[in-house]
């Protein structure tokens, strides 16, 4: 198993999947929402899959946006997908790791993941997504991403010291946040994405950070 695999199996759990809603939204200062809103702007096409959809926010925010969309939802933790169930109305959600999708060949017009590329390994998600994309189909990326400017860089590693404090007094969160800024500074998902795309015949491949490069989005569009 890689270690963004076995970070994804330690971080996901049942003891925290009840409170991820209100960690993602203070830990992100709200911008969660905002940037979610973001990837709602580049969705095309009728069926949606939702890689990583955890509790289900950005699956639901997909569905409220246009009744008339199909929106697939997929995850690899059991407790994340039950409280997506229970709290949300998604209708179809699959217990399954993004790596290996249970979807035929050419069946999502619009493959969207927030807060996924840094757990997997980029070169077998983009595969599946390749084989499971319509041609002309988007895919959408976002995740965190370590800030490139100095000044920023130094609050960051404030807001996530803080956080680790925080994270002393809420046991269930205490592992996540003692290593999720590592992780986002370690992690290579979006040079490895922009890579990868190229190789599987995707186009119009496009960036944009947000909230002072604390965030990113990739888009691109599958060849036909
Ligand atoms: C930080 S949560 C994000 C949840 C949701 N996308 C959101 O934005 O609120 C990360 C999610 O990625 C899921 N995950 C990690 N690795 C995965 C994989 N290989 N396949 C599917 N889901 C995975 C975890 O189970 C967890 O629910």
């Amino acid at each position: 198993m890689h270690s963004g695999l076995q970070s994804a199996k330690d971080f996901f759990t049942e003891q925290n999947a009840n409170t991820y809603d209100k960690i993602v939204r203070y830990a992100t200062i709200g911008r969660d929402k905002q940037w979610k809103k973001n990837i709602l702007t580049m969705i095309q096409g009728n069926i949606v899959l939702d890689l990583a959809s955890g509790t289900g926010i950005l699956s639901e925010m997909i569905r409220n946006s246009n009744d008339a969309l199909e929106v697939l939802s997929l995850d690899l933790s059991i407790d994340y997908v039950k409280i997506s169930k229970k709290r949300r109305k998604i209708p179809t959600v699959v217990n399954a790791s993004a790596e290996m999708l249970p979807f035929r060949n050419r069946s999502c017009d619009c493959i969207v993941s927030s807060y996924l590329a840094k757990y997997v390994d980029i070169d077998k998600l983009v595969t599946e997504i390749s084989r499971v994309i319509t041609p002309n189909g988007i895919v959408i990326f976002h995740d965190f991403s370590y800030p490139s400017k100095r000044v920023i860089r130094i609050a960051w590693k404030l807001h996530f010291k803080l956080l680790c404090a925080v994270g002393l007094m809420i046991t269930s969160w205490r592992h996540v946040f003692s290593e999720l800024d590592q992780m986002i500074e370690n992690s290579e998902w979006s040079e490895e994405v922009l890579a990868s795309l190229g190789s599987h015949g995707f186009a119009e491949i496009s960036s944009t950070y947000f909230t002072f490069g604390t965030s990113k989005m990739i888009v691109a569009k599958k060849n036909e």
